[in-house]
């Protein structure tokens, strides 16, 4: 019997790692981490879960700013890369290899983040639902939730079937070519991501993201139990507009 995992199990390599996990400067990622802690009200101190942290790329700068993080996820060769950074550094951050689907953290935190649309990757929205109330579960009593995912409007309104991309590393030009579709049937963004590796293999990568307007991730996070929702266009709290990229989510647990 072939039982295939889904997409997002062998995905997140050390490829699209170089492409794209890393495309922002250390700076970039230490003021997202900046804003993240100024919208959310977290001081110095704050118990944060990185819900599908990838390598670490906010969880670092935000033990730096003195959260007391937790970052997990599925692929394990991030998490390994992060934690060797934390040890490097001596921070107080700890990772694990997890399925944010089906886990979620005891004790409970004040803050859990999920960033940079690690959301709403099956095109089942029962499964797509189990990673918010596993957000919801891994809070305590009044604590909050931050989702950045995709503004389908933006998306639609920025919409490019084709772009191709030549990335530096240390071993030599990554070359990607990324082709875009939307499968209205389904509700879903489906893009191949064809690379050319430095020794000139080609290897071929599959994604695919559920379309959601905001108001069904506003239910979704209602089911499960959230309350205080509100929505805005960037992480400096920018309002929301037809054309903005991002879709940042804030909810509470109550009390
Ligand atoms: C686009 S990356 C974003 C990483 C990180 N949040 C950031 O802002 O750099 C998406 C990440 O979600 C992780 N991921 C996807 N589904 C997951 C799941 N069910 N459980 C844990 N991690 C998951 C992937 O392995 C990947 O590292």
């Amino acid at each position: 019997m072939n039982i295939s995992l889904p997409w997002w199990h062998d995905f997140y390599d050390e490829t699209i790692e170089a492409v794209l996990l890393n495309s922002g400067s250390e700076q970039d990622n230490l003021a997202q981490a900046r804003a993240l802690m100024s919208l959310l009200g977290l001081a110095p101190g704050a118990r944060v879960l990185d819900q599908c942290c990838g390598n670490g790329r906010l969880s670092l700068p935000l033990a730096r700013l003195g959260c007391e993080v937790l970052g997990v996820d599925l692929a394990a060769c991030y998490i390994a890369k992060a934690e060797a950074r934390a040890r490097a550094e001596g921070l107080s951050v700890r990772f694990q290899v997890q399925d944010a689907l089906l886990w979620s953290a005891t004790p409970r935190r004040q803050a859990v983040i999920n960033m940079w649309t690690s959301f709403g990757y099956s095109d089942d929205d029962e499964v797509n639902q189990q990673m918010l109330q596993r957000a919801f579960d891994s809070l305590e009593p009044g604590g909050i939730f931050l989702l950045d995912t995709l503004n389908l409007p933006g998306v639609l309104h920025h919409f490019r079937p084709r772009m191709e991309n030549r990335v530096p590393t240390p071993e030599g030009e990554i070359h990607l070519e990324r082709l875009t579709r939307l499968d209205w049937d389904r509700g879903l963004m489906l893009k191949d991501w064809i690379y050319t590796l430095p020794d000139g293999r080609r290897q071929v990568k599959h994604s695919s993201t559920r379309l959601y307007l905001p108001h069904t991730i506003i239910a979704m996070l209602r089911d499960c139990g959230f309350v205080d929702i509100s929505i805005w266009g960037e992480l400096n709290g920018s309002p929301l507009g037809m054309d903005s990229l991002r879709l940042i989510m804030q909810a509470r647990r109550p009390l």
